[in-house]
């Protein structure tokens, strides 16, 4: 009794649920087929490896989903937004360090974690394996110990793609895995390919059936010499941590060299592996037989909210003070920010940015690290809409990643695509408009073109800018930003 008691609170805590319902009641209802497996396994189904499938109907309601989805913001624009923000940790640094916590059965502590729909996501897979989880402020502990459900459903995995971060872990550790094969998403078909090849190089043998990817390796994976043919990020993570409790020498090359692997890096050597090479294209790493918990971490800043801040700063002539920032990170977009005519200086760990009477036209190319993010494309879109001049857009990462087109030019943006290349003619003002999320950085960008502008915005779906923004309407409001979130 006591412990299911605990067991709730640290529901309600995590909100697990909420990323299906705001209702508390629900989630005390729930939880028993939320809390750490062990009551809601009879339930499932025999899977692949004689252990258990999840029943959709339990983790999933539809019509929970449905009212969920609902929210929306309003937003009045055409304020000069000023004040100080702090940046939370970064999302993309979290996912893979949480999935980290599968390479070693034991009690692991993450500090610095943003509390973000994507995060609870995680948290609920690692407790559908086993895990016990637990976030307290910005506290993440992880209790790996019990780890025994080697299964990652398309339930959850289709809500987070990040999810397939789980395969390498825990192949490495367990010796097999079967994870729900992400589909295409709305920025891209976004195959794992990559992921799929290294772990075949490393002697797993890789089955892809039924939308499942089930691996599997008769003893430990081997060391490999592995190419990739594009720079992936969760890749290059994926098989960080596979290689890190493999037998022998691992070397990545034409590794991605973003901030969030070399954290990731950071925290496996603090877990005891042999790391070189992190943030360069070729990452070499010598497999240990074991790991250690890791103890108390902390997580970057989220480089990509910093930006986000920059942007704001940007198109309201606003004057923003924003903390929690490692420059260095986000050098490409402050670049990019000064010569549109922003004045930014940077000092230690915080960024002061000055937007001007007028934004000017510059062009941006997306790039892979240390280049310009596309994650920070339709922010940065949002921003030329009113520059003075013509600004050429290239995205050379997602073949899709201009969904926020349709919405910006419903608020009076002058944009046209062509394949990858949107052009950007300024306009003077933009004016308010009902409009439609349709993934995370497009809502962050039109959130900035709402800020801009002149009456009302109301924009829709904002359940995705929830998965990787934390308290978004609330810090824009501590800038004077007359936002508010209308609940479905
Ligand atoms: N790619 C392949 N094969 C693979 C893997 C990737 O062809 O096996 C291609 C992709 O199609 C894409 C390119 O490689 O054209 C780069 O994709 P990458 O694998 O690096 O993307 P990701 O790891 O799935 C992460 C972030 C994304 C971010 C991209 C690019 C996480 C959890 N996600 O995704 O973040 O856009 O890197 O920087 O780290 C976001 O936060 O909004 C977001 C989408």
């Amino acid at each position: 009794m006591a412990k299911n008691r605990a067991a709730d609170q640290q529901c309600s805590s995590l909100s697990l649920l909420h990323l299906f319902t705001p209702s508390p009641n629900y989630c005390t209802a729930a939880c028993p087929f939320l809390r750490a497996n062990q009551a809601f396994k009879p339930l499932f189904l025999k899977s692949f490896f004689g252990g258990y499938n999840i029943n959709k109907s339990i983790i999933i309601p539809a019509g929970l989903q449905k009212e969920f989805l609902m929210d929306k913001f309003l937003i009045r624009g055409g304020k000069r937004l000023s004040g100080t923000v702090f940046v939370s940790g970064a999302k993309n640094a979290s996912l893979p360090l949480m999935a980290a916590t599968l390479l070693c059965p034991s009690r692991h502590s993450i500090n610095g974690v943003p509390d973000l729909r994507d995060i609870r996501t995680m948290s609920m897979l690692l407790q559908t394996f086993g895990a016990e989880v637990s976030f307290n402020k910005d506290k993440l502990e992880i209790d790996s110990s019990n780890v025994s459900f080697l299964e990652a459903p398309y339930e959850l995995v289709k809500t987070m793609r990040a999810s397939i971060l789980v395969l390498g872990p825990l192949l490495a550790r367990y010796g097999r895995a079967r994870v729900s094969l992400p589909g295409g998403c709305a920025i891209g078909s976004r195959p794992v390919n990559l992921h799929i090849e290294g772990l075949r190089l490393m002697g797993a043998e890789m089955v892809l059936e039924g939308g499942y990817i089930t691996a599997t390796s008769s003893g430990r994976l081997k060391g490999a010499r592995i190419y990739f043919d594009v720079p992936t990020v969760t890749g290059t993570e994926n098989l960080l941590m596979a290689a890190s409790l493999a037998q022998g020498i691992t070397i990545i090359e034409n590794a991605a060299k973003e901030p969030e692997v070399v954290d990731l890096a950071n925290a496996l050597s603090m877990m005891g592996a042999r790391i070189k090479g992190a943030g360069t294209e070729i990452i070499e790493i010598e497999g240990v037989s074991d790991l250690k918990p890791l103890k108390e971490y902390r997580v970057i800043p989220d480089r990509i909210e910093a930006a986000t801040f920059l942007c704001v700063a940007g198109i309201t002539g606003g004057d923003i003070t924003i903390k929690n920032v490692i420059p260095e990170h986000i050098e490409s977009v402050i670049a990019k920010l000064k010569e549109s005519g922003m004045e930014i200086i940077e000092a230690n760990d915080t960024l002061y940015a000055r937007g001007p009477e007028r934004i000017k036209s510059v062009n941006i190319k997306t790039m892979p690290y240390p280049g310009f993010p596309t994650d920070v494309q339709a922010q940065f879109m949002a921003l030329m809409t009113v520059a003075e001049g013509t600004s050429i857009i290239r995205e050379t990462i997602f073949e899709n990643r201009f969904m926020h087109v349709g919405e910006l030019r419903r608020l009076g943006a002058d944009i046209i695509t062509e394949g990858p290349v949107a052009t950007v003619k300024g306009v003077k003002e933009l004016r308010g408009a009902p409009v439609m999320s349709s993934d995370l950085r497009a809502s962050a960008g039109l959130v900035i073109a709402a800020l801009r502008a002149k009456g009302e915005t109301v924009i829709d779906r904002v359940y995705h800018l929830d998965r990787g923004y934390e308290r978004m309407e609330l810090k824009l409001q501590a800038l004077g930003a007359e936002i508010e979130r209308v609940k479905g």
